[in-house]
């Protein structure tokens, strides 16, 4: 047995974001969508995991499973509910709660966008929209201002290319846009929103650590490794993991990675890309979603040798509601994380996804992410034997082997 020792200093934690955990968001895109009908068996996110009135006792909780640092979100809709408008309840809400997160002596990670819009941007074609990323900027410069002294790490936007594809290019999400050309231009706004975020925290407070978090994943070809395969393997991998970060570098301080699972080539060749399938020494999720921890030394090796930028897991975790596989997940994406880290990449923190069980989109609440879950009928929350295996290793700074 190894004991693999993090570095000094190095983060550990959770994360949620608004839309998935606090409730009562009726003034954006996602409760629309939602109330149209759009989510699994009819589902709503209604009162979610209720965090908005449980934030304290979620960060307790954290803060007694050994955690160091949080992640956030703020909910864009709740602060300018009308354009221009800014609300100031719900700045003193989020005040509130990044207090909280520091009282429970968690670093916080605030997140600007998570996937939802306010529906005024939303009846202007949200991301579509070219006049989008100025608004998000003023949305930024207010958050900054207000809040800034709360934050300790900004994220800009969420996983940018998820929202772009999901959203304007397969039509799942919304607001069901379809076709390439409608995904390629969300996804330059949302590099412009992250520009224009970026410059408005920054001169509020110009010592903000402010980054983007992107979804990475790794492409794996079939046994066969057909030429089609091997041409496209490259080329997918570049399209989902970078083409974002090499057009915004210049404006990070730091890459947030959120690491699930592979995706087949031969998936995304045959029209239906997504993690997955499992297969003999490959486990699932209960989204089935492959178990493949070597994905995430991928990742981090090659955005760390690409960007030369500090990096942080901002997410990384899995649907378990039975809770039999996360303690080995964690182990083992933790394995591979330390092995990236050896072999050089400046990695300074892991959180997990998710802190609590939450709304999981398209899936509402039949996944569970999270370490503690949520009983949604009583909105108990209860520690999964996992969390208490994560609470070591935070603890520790590392785990055995
Ligand atoms: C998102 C989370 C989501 C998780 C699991 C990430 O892409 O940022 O909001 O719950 O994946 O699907």
């Amino acid at each position: 047995m190894a004991f693999l020792e993090f570095p000094k200093g190095f983060l550990w934690g959770a994360g949620t974001s608004a839309h998935q955990v606090e409730g009562g968001n009726r003034f954006n895109d996602w409760w629309a969508f939602e109330h149209q009908g759009g989510i699994a068996n009819g589902e709503i996110s209604g009162g979610a995991a209720d965090a908005w009135h449980k934030f304290r006792e979620d960060f307790e909780l954290a803060r007694q499973l050994g955690h160091t640092a949080t992640k956030v979100s703020i909910e864009w809709s709740r602060i300018e509910r009308e354009p221009g408008r800014y609300d100031e309840e719900a700045i003193g809400h989020y005040a509130e709660v990044l207090g909280a997160a520091r009282d429970a002596g968690l670093e916080t990670f605030v997140v600007l966008h998570h996937f939802t819009s306010p529906l005024w941007l939303a009846a202007v074609g949200t991301w579509a929209n070219l006049d989008a990323p100025r608004r998000f900027g003023e949305y930024a410069a207010v958050v900054a201002a207000r809040l800034g002294g709360l934050a300790d790490h900004w994220i800009t936007v969420n996983e940018p290319m998820i929202l772009a594809a999901f959203g304007y290019v397969g039509g799942r999400w919304p607001p069901r846009g379809r076709g390439l050309l409608a995904g390629r231009r969300a996804a330059v706004n949302l590099m412009r929103a992250h520009r224009a975020a970026y410059d408005a925290i920054k001169r509020a407070r110009p010592d903000a650590d402010v980054g983007v978090a992107v979804n990475a994943t790794t492409f794996v070809t079939s046994a066969e490794r057909t030429l089609a395969e091997r041409v496209a393997r490259p080329a997918l991998e570049w399209l989902a993991n970078w083409w974002f970060l090499d057009r915004v570098r210049d404006s990070c301080d730091f890459i947030g990675l959120q690491y699930y699972s592979r995706i087949t080539v031969r998936s995304v060749l045959f029209g239906k890309p997504g993690y997955g399938p499992g297969g003999e020494d490959v486990p699932v999720s209960d989204l089935g979603w492959a178990i493949y921890p070597q994905g995430l030394h991928n990742c981090v090796r090659h955005a760390s040798r690409r960007y030369r930028l500090p990096l942080y897991v901002t997410e990384n975790g899995l649907a378990d509601a039975a809770d039999t596989r996360r303690e080995a997940f964690i182990r083992d994406h933790l394995a591979q994380l330390h092995r990236a880290i050896r072999e050089g990449a400046d990695v300074r923190g892991y959180l997990h996804w998710s802190l609590t069980d939450n709304f999981e989109w398209l899936e509402g609440f039949g996944p569970r992410f999270g370490l503690v879950a949520v009983d949604y009928a009583t909105q108990e929350r209860h520690v999964r034997p996992s969390a208490r295996y994560y609470e070591r290793v935070c603890r520790r700074n590392g785990l055995d082997v």
